[in-house]
């Protein structure tokens, strides 16, 4: 792939205002850090806080270990142990950390497109700060999405031509969204699988729906979603569910396991819950590739950073 010209953006809250060249830019620059490429010399300080308001251990770890990669100065902040628990709101709490000083901020949120009315002035925002996305409600996930982008990437070398099953709790996924969107324009074929009522019909153009026993041998990369019980307030299908009735139907198990093809992979953007999407007897199999997705994240979340600093010419960057 020829040297692509480095991304330069004002925040980064979503993927699909990318341009494909960008999604693969941002692929090669994570692939760059991860080959051990020195990351820009900073001549200012940069302050970044990662305010999560849902919980996380992957995205919120992994930012921080990027964010110190690449010389940025952490400010800590636990939305659990602040004035967010004395009904001080999102908007009002990134205007105190504007006025300190704070140059970027990375936020997780259970609101859908939380980040609208903190990035657009006509929206009402006076913040200065950078704002990235490290998962709104059940919109998006662009620090995932780009990580596996770059998983997938690193084990085939391109995006032709590849089958990509999507499989599980699509319709509450953040992470299914983007990715069956960027994977589609990057060359991929898009299937999907799981129970039909966590999926939308609005997909379909996107891929063709299948019965998992189906599709299991003809996938290149199998992509698992958690069951995402803390979004089915008030669905029928929740007070239903079964775990061993769910992994019957629609996990993978050593039997489907055995059956996929020589090369193909397994995602999942964790955590996983064992023995519903997966067998927990496979979670550090071959094909597996979570832990790999793990150690991809720092380096991206590294580019996206990076992505960010030259945007808003932060640390001397441009
Ligand atoms: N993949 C993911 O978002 O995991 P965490 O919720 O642990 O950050």
């Amino acid at each position: 792939m020829a040297q692509l010209p480095l991304v330069k953006l004002p925040h980064f809250v979503t993927v699909e205002d990318l341009s494909s060249d960008q999604v693969l830019s941002l692929i090669q620059r994570a692939e760059y850090y991860k080959q051990g490429g020195q990351v820009p010399t900073l001549t200012k300080p940069v302050y970044v806080t990662n305010a999560f308001f849902e919980n996380s251990t992957r995205t919120h770890t992994s930012f921080e270990v990027a964010e110190k990669r690449l010389g940025l100065t952490d400010i800590f902040f636990d939305p659990q142990h602040s004035s967010v628990k004395k009904g001080e709101t999102m908007y009002d709490t990134m205007l105190v950390m504007d006025a300190l000083g704070v140059d970027l901020a990375v936020i997780r949120h259970s609101k859908n497109a939380y980040y609208e009315q903190l990035i657009h002035p006509a929206a009402g925002s006076h913040l200065h700060m950078g704002i990235v996305n490290a998962g709104d409600g059940s919109g998006q996930h662009p620090s995932q999405s780009m990580l596996d982008m770059m998983t997938i990437h690193e084990h085939f070398g391109h995006f032709d031509g590849l089958k990509v099953g999507i499989i599980g709790d699509i319709t509450n996924s953040r992470v299914a969204g983007s990715n069956m969107e960027i994977l589609n324009r990057l060359g991929a074929s898009v299937f999907f699988s799981g129970p039909d009522y966590w999926y939308d019909h609005a997909f379909d153009k996107y891929g063709k729906f299948m019965p998992l026993d189906d599709l299991v041998g003809e996938m290149d990369v199998l992509m698992l979603l958690r069951v995402q019980h803390e979004r089915h307030a008030g669905d029928a299908n929740e007070a239903k569910f079964s775990a061993a009735s769910y992994h019957k139907k629609y996990g993978i198990n050593q039997e489907r396991y055995n059956r996929m093809k020589k090369n193909a992979i397994i995602m999942h953007p964790g955590p996983i819950n064992h023995d519903v999407e997966l067998a927990g007897s496979l979670v550090e199999a071959p094909k597996c590739m979570f832990y790999k997705q793990m150690q991809n994240g720092v380096f991206m979340r590294m580019a996206m950073l990076e992505a960010v600093l030259r945007g808003r010419k932060l640390g001397g960057l441009d």
